[in-house]
C-alpha cells in the first residue's frame, strides 16, 4: 500500500503579494486552473493510490478541506498541529498514524507547493522509488542542478543498488550549502538536487526518527496517542507535539540516516520559489510575455503579469514582474524577483 502523505507548512513570502501567512501559495492556481495543493493530492489519485494524509497548520484546515473536495478527493485524513514544528514531526506524525493500521505502508511524503509536469516520468520514478522503500530505504529524488542554490540539499551520487532498476545509494546528503560549497557541488557533476519528496516505509521513517531524533519520536508519539477528533480533523495533541524539536527531514534522517537512496528523476520539478521560476515555467506569448487574469500588454517583452480582479496594463517595458491584487501591487525586475522576500520581511518589521 501506499499512501501519500503531503505536508502543508510553509508560509513562503518570495511570492508575495499572492502568498501570505494565511492564504500561502500552495492555496493558489499558479500554473493550472487548480491549486498546487489540488494538484499535488490528484498526483496520488492519478497513480491510483489510497487518499492522501495532510499535514497542516490547524488555521487552513476548511481551505484544505474544501480544495480537496473541489476536485472530489472526500477521504483524506486532514491532520492539524498545534504549532508548527517543521518537517521532521510532521512526517513523523504520518508514520505513526499510517503504522497504526500498516507499519509496512509506504509512504510518499510530498510538499504541497511544488509543481510538475511531467506525470509519466513522475510515475516511474516512483515505481523504483517504492521498490526500494520496501528494502527498507528512505528514497529521494535527485534533480539535475543548474544553478547553486542554497536553499535546497544537495545529493551525492553513490553506487547503483543491486537488483534494483535506477536506484543508487546516497553517498553524502548535505541541506542548504553555503554559497561557496554550493559552486563546488554544482560544479562536480556527482551532485543532484533533493526534491523534498520522500518516500519509505511507515517503520523505516520511525525507526530512523528514533535512532537519529529520539525527542521527535517520544513526544510526535504521545500526540497522536492523545489525537483527538474534530469533525473531520484529526487534531494532535498540543503538550506532546509542542514539545518536539523544531527540525526538517533533511537534516533529523536525510544527512544522518545509514539507509538512503536516490532516484535520480527529470520530471519538471520546480518548487516554484520566485515569480520569475513562476514565468519560466508559464505558458508564453510570442514575445515572451506570461499573463494570468485582467492583464492588457502593449509592447512588452518577457514580462509576468497577473491580477486578480482589477484591469492592469502593461506597455513598452521588458522582462518585468507585475503583479496587482485587490489590496497591494509588486513590481520588479525578474532578475530581482528573489529579493521580494527581503521586501517583506521591511515591509513587516514597519508594521
Ligand atoms: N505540516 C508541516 N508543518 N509542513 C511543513 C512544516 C511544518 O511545520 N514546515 C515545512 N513544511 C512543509 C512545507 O510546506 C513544504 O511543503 C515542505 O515541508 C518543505 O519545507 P520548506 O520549508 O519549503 O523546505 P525548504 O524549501 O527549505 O527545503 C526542502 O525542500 C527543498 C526543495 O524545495 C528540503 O527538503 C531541501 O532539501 C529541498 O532541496
Ligand atoms: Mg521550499
Amino acid at each position: 500500500r501506499i499512501v501519500p502523505v503531503i505536508l502543508s507548512g510553509g508560509s513562503g513570502s518570495r511570492l508575495w503579494p499572492i502568498s501570505r501567512g494565511s492564504y500561502p501559495k500552495q492555496f493558489w492556481p499558479l500554473l493550472t486552473d487548480k491549486t498546487l495543493l489540488q494538484e499535488t493530492a490528484l498526483r496520488g489519485e492519478g497513480a491510483g493510490l489510497s487518499a492522501p494524509i495532510v499535514v497542516c497548520n490547524a488555521e487552513h484546515r476548511f481551505i484544505i478541506a474544501e480544495q480537496l473536495r473541489e476536485v472530489g478527493i472526500h477521504d483524506a485524513r486532514i491532520v492539524l498541529e498545534p504549532v508548527a514544528r517543521n518537517s521532521a514531526p510532521a512526517i513523523a506524525a504520518a508514520a505513526f498514524l499510517v503504522a497504526e493500521t500498516d507499519p509496512d505502508a509506504v509512504l510518499w511524503v510530498m510538499a504541497a507547493d511544488a509543481a510538475i509536469t511531467d506525470a509519466g516520468a513522475l510515475g516511474q520514478a516512483l515505481q523504483s522509488a517504492v521498490s526500494a522503500a520496501n528494502d527498507g530505504l528512505f528514497v529521494t529524488f535527485g534533480m539535475k542542478p543548474t544553478r547553486p542554490e542554497t536553499g535546497y540539499g544537495y545529493i551525492e551520487r553513490g553506487e547503483e543498488i543491486a537488483n534494483l532498476a535506477h536506484v543508487y545509494r546516497v553517498a553524502k546528503f548535505v541541506e542548504k550549502p553555503s554559497a561557496a560549497d554550493a559552486e563546488t557541488l554544482v560544479a562536480d557533476g556527482r551532485h543532484l538536487w533533493n526534491s523534498g519528496m520522500f518516500v519509505a516505509q511507515a517503520k523505516t521513517l520511525l525507526a530512523e526518527t528514533q535512532a537519529h531524533e529520539p525527542q521527535v519520536y517520544e513526544n510526535v508519539r504521545r500526540a497522536v496517542a492523545e489525537r483527538q477528533t474534530d469533525l473531520d480533523f484529526e487534531r494532535l495533541g498540543a503538550a506532546g507535539f509542542g514539545a518536539a524539536p523544531d527540525i526538517s527531514v533533511d537534516y533529523a534522517i536525510a544527512e544522518r540516516t545509514q539507509r538512503a537512496a536516490v532516484v535520480p528523476g527529470d520530471f519538471g520539478w520546480s518548487d516554484i520559489g520566485s515569480w520569475d521560476a513562476l514565468w519560466e515555467l508559464s505558458p508564453k506569448d510570442d514575445d515572451g510575455n506570461a499573463t494570468y487574469g485582467d492583464v492588457f500588454l502593449d509592447r512588452a517583452r518577457n514580462c509576468y503579469v497577473r491580477s486578480d480582479g482589477i484591469v492592469a496594463t502593461v506597455a513598452g517595458v521588458e522582462d518585468l514582474i507585475v503583479v496587482v491584487t485587490q489590496d497591494a501591487v509588486m513590481v520588479s525586475h525578474r532578475d530581482r524577483a528573489q529579493d521580494v522576500k527581503h521586501m517583506v520581511s521591511r515591509l513587516r518589521a514597519a508594521g
